[in-house]
């Protein structure tokens, strides 16, 4: 008798981790996944892509939206530098499709380890997927195109994080809000100016000497009734929260994680001691049952003063030196000392030094209490930010259990995205980052990270008035919309350009937007769809959509074209079939006209957003308010076909 087969396959490599990616139990096929060869002694498994195979996914990743001809390798990574030539950054979301127009197939590789991804890269035509340990469940899934395949990946990974609905709002954020007078400052700019604001992040700069769970009494004095004050004005106050906690004597986070032995530790079973931004500091053991349900609980000292929204950043985890490498790094530079340094030496003195930082040997040596066995950090390295996400919402739903509380992280591994959202880290001010922007998103939606978002107007380098102007063009589609910045860059929250009016319609035209996004996220929420998708996903039969790398589908009504170069009043953009060309330059000021399939070149000044309603579907728009709360949701707009 001939079986069945199955839609989702499951392969067996070594001993695989319990992850926690799936929510589903698919029995094991024996062998290897067919169209692949597998090479014991290489550990690797290699796949020869069709001429006209497109690769899709790996969400949070450099590079363009067909991921073929460049190398991957996903090992959660804070490196600042997101540079095409990157192969890491902080995510690790090991989903990918092959597409070649007439059949296509979905790949997972759930391990948590280090595993490269040489798509094309090395070899035009070949597909070579490494785990650096090969303890991995390879899944297989099939399906009639890709949207069906991301339709199935999600049932078998469970359903995304819906954020509360005020998170769809417009955030300002930055590195170096010092105190509670600033922010409130930054809040009454906004509403002066009348542009629509929900939150403000507070980084760092809020806790004592950069301790979880702390408040600085001094520069915050009483956290609860600002918390309180800022929600009259419909603004929520949203902190960050670290992966390291301090060492210190008589920090209460840090001495019950000690007496309870719930951090990470080394191989002679004493404690692991890295450092980040208080200095030293101990990892939680986030993998470990109590230890994580120890660590989410502790967000309640903030959710008891009124706080309703969490970042969990620096979760790869970061690290900026360990005490054991630091001491291993001076060692060797006091023989550099005697030296006369030629050009090797001079080279070897500078690998030293720069060896401090994410120090793949610190990564080795620490241990998890995982599923009940000591487990090596570095074979399941890409889960700790998830853990860390899920301790924290695990907590919410036990300890806040009435209210939607807003939950996103750095790090991420797939699974994560029932548990929070994640923006994609420390981007530049660079026009090529906008473009990322633009490339990663519908990737993340494929990977189930929906709420998902850039540091708008980028956070390192500093940012100019176009490139803020064109990014919150785009960035009102995105889900997570929040324009963040580092320490040190020029300051850019909107209030600090000339173009305020510019800047307010924009923000009030995603206001108004606010029911059609979330009306289209919840649907994908919930059908396992894509918020943002590639062109090539609904018109694969279009052969020009093979090469559309700019433009997004948002929803089921719309297309996007954004534009992303500097210098430009206007872009060339493809139409794969005749559609409404709404110009807005707010959400009641725009012009309209129907354009053919095929190729145009449209207008678009720096103020003025380019969308396309497809055949047949209609864009719904609200009148604006100051907040989401406050959107009238009776009183709509519509613009059809
Ligand atoms: C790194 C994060 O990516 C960034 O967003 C944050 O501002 C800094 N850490 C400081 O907390």
């Amino acid at each position: 008798m001939k079986m069945k087969k199955e839609k989702i396959r499951r392969y067996e490599f070594g001993t695989p981790y319990d992850t926690g990616a799936t929510v589903k139990e698919i029995e094991r096929t024996e062998g290897v996944p067919e169209g692949f060869s597998y090479y014991p002694k290489t550990e690797t498994f290699t796949y020869v892509l069709r001429e006209r195979d497109m690769v899709f996914g790996l969400g949070e990743t450099v590079r363009g939206i067909n991921k073929r001809g460049w190398i991957y390798v996903s090992n959660n990574t804070d490196d600042p530098e997101h540079d095409e030539d990157k192969v890491s950054l902080y995510a690790s979301q090991n989903f990918l499709i092959i597409d070649d127009g007439h059949s296509c197939f979905g790949i997972f590789i759930d391990n948590p380890g280090t595993v490269t991804f040489d798509i094309g890269y090395t070899n035009d035509n070949v597909l070579n997927i490494h785990p650096e340990y090969n303890d991995t469940s390879f899944y297989v899934i099939d399906g009639k195109d890709p949207l069906e395949i991301v339709h199935s990946f999600r049932e078998l990974t469970g359903k995304s994080y819906v954020p509360p609905v005020w998170a769809f709002g417009y955030a300002q954020s930055r590195w170096g809000y010092k105190s509670a007078e600033e922010i409130r400052e930054v809040a009454r700019r906004y509403r002066e100016l009348g542009i629509p604001l929900d939150m403000i992040y507070m980084d760092i700069d809020y806790m004592k000497d950069f301790k979880d769970f702390t408040v600085d009494k001094e520069r915050f004095p009483d956290l609860e009734s600002f918390v309180r004050e800022m929600k009259e004005e419909g603004i929520r106050l949203i902190p960050i929260i670290d992966a390291g906690v301090k060492i210190e004597d008589g920090y209460d986070v840090y001495e019950e994680g000690v007496e309870k032995g719930y951090f990470c530790r080394k191989e002679d079973g004493s404690y692991f001691v890295p450092a980040v931004w208080p200095g030293k500091v101990h990892f939680p053991d986030f993998l470990n049952d109590d230890a994580r349900r120890w660590f989410g609980d502790k967000y309640k000292v903030l959710t008891d003063a009124g706080i309703e929204g969490f970042w969990n950043d620096m979760n790869e985890p970061a690290i900026f030196y360990s005490e054991d490498h630091l001491k291993e790094v001076f060692g060797q530079l006091r023989e550099f000392e005697k030296m006369d340094l030629d050009i090797w030496n001079f080279f070897r003195y500078k690998d030293v030094a720069a060896s401090l930082p994410n120090y793949p040997g610190d990564y080795r040596s620490f241990y998890h209490d995982f599923n009940g066995k000591k487990v090596r950090h570095d074979r399941v390295h890409n889960l700790y930010g998830f853990y860390m996400t899920r301790s924290a919402t695990e907590a919410f739903e036990r300890n806040v259990p009435d209210k939607k509380i807003l939950m996103f992280s750095r790090a991420s591994y797939i699974g994560m995205h029932r548990y929070g959202g994640v923006w994609t880290g420390d981007n530049t001010s660079r026009w090529g980052h906008l473009l990322m922007n633009i490339q990663m998103m519908p990737a993340l939606s494929m990977t189930g990270f929906l709420y998902s978002g850039a540091d708008i107007g980028g956070f390192g380098g500093n940012t100019t008035e176009d490139l803020m102007m064109r990014w919150v063009g785009f960035g009102i589609f995105t889900p997570l919309f929040r324009n963040h910045s580092a320490m040190g860059t020029r300051e850019q929250e909107l209030y600090r350009f000339e173009r305020t009016d510019d800047f307010r319609n924009l923000i009030e035209l995603r206001y108004s937007l606010i029911p059609y996004i979330c009306s289209e996220f919840m649907k994908a929420a919930d059908n396992g769809g894509m918020y943002m998708k590639p062109l090539f996903f609904e018109y694969r039969k279009d052969d020009r959509c093979r090469e559309v790398e700019d433009q997004l589908l948002v929803g089921d009504s719309i297309m996007i074209t954004p534009v992303y170069e500097q210098n430009k009043t206007g872009r060339y953009v493809y139409l794969p079939e005749r559609m409404k060309f709404i110009r807005f330059r707010s959400y009641d000021d725009y012009d309209e006209e129907y354009l053919a399939k095929g190729d145009h070149y449209i207008r678009a000044g720096l103020n003025e957003v380019p969308v396309f309603i497809r055949p047949g579907k209609e864009l719904v728009l609200a009148k604006p308010a100051r907040c989401v709360e406050e959107i009238d949701l009776n009183d709509l707009i519509h613009i059809r076909y």
